[in-house]
């Protein structure tokens, strides 16, 4: 497609979506509860990677930029993911502690919005999780001085087989650039497509110990 016949199908695709309410009485207190439901939900549609989450975080002068990552975690109150903690997003959370997730499982016609603080999570956690990681994935960790500017392909593959050769025979340790980190939702929205734009939204706040429920226009 030229620029021009992209233009004109983004302009003119509409598509409804089906008729599958979200009520009040139907979800439960907890949104982590919720939230495991829909990922059920979504693991059974076959959705391919369904655990893929747009991460969006500011930086330097209220700079705001997004990535996928994947959630790996959902634990002591956090939607955790791992990276590289002198990335670009590692840079802009140290500077603003915050990041809102979407996902979007289009095949089910939703989406779940996360937003909240951020912090680090345990050395103990991001040991426990890279001691599950394919050596691969592992030697790709070390290598990876992720987000800085690299002068080609080839310079990574040198630094490969020089990472490889440093940890032949060995278990590989966690490097202290990698680890996770923990968003703590202070703000969790369902979002259901439904016919005629009329959506339904209905949003988790946080008060304290428990979550208030509110329903927002679509
Ligand atoms: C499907 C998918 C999954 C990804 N999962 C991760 C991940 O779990 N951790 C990660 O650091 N980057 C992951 N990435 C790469 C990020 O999108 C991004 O390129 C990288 O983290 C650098 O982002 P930054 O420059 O904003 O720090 C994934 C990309 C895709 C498309």
């Amino acid at each position: 497609m030229s620029l021009e016949e992209v233009r004109n199908y983004i302009n003119t695709v509409r598509r409804d979506f089906a008729n599958r309410p979200l009520t009040e009485s139907s979800i439960v207190a907890d949104p982590f509860e919720q939230f495991a439901q829909w990922m059920e939900e979504a693991v059974n549609s076959q959705i391919l990677d369904p655990y893929a989450m747009c991460v969006s975080t500011v930086g330097k002068d209220f700079w705001p930029s997004s990535r996928i990552v994947y959630l790996r975690d959902v634990a002591e109150g956090g939607f955790i993911f791992y990276t590289n903690y002198d990335s670009h997003k590692a840079s802009d959370i140290a500077q603003h502690p915050l990041a809102a997730i979407n996902f979007h499982w289009s095949e089910l016609e939703r989406q779940v919005r996360i937003e909240g603080t951020v912090e680090k999570v345990s050395e103990e956690r991001s040991d426990a999780y890279w001691a599950s990681r394919p050596r691969e994935s592992q030697v790709s960790a070390w290598m990876s001085e992720q987000s800085q500017v690299v002068e080609s392909r080839e310079v990574l593959e040198s630094r490969k087989a020089d990472i490889l050769m440093r940890f032949e025979g060995m278990d590989i340790p966690r490097p202290p650039h990698w680890g996770g980190y923990a968003v703590m939702p202070e703000r969790i929205e369902f979002w259901q497509g439904r016919p005629n734009r009329l959506h339904d939204r209905l949003v988790y706040l946080r008060q304290s110990t428990r979550w208030k429920v509110v329903r927002l226009n679509p």
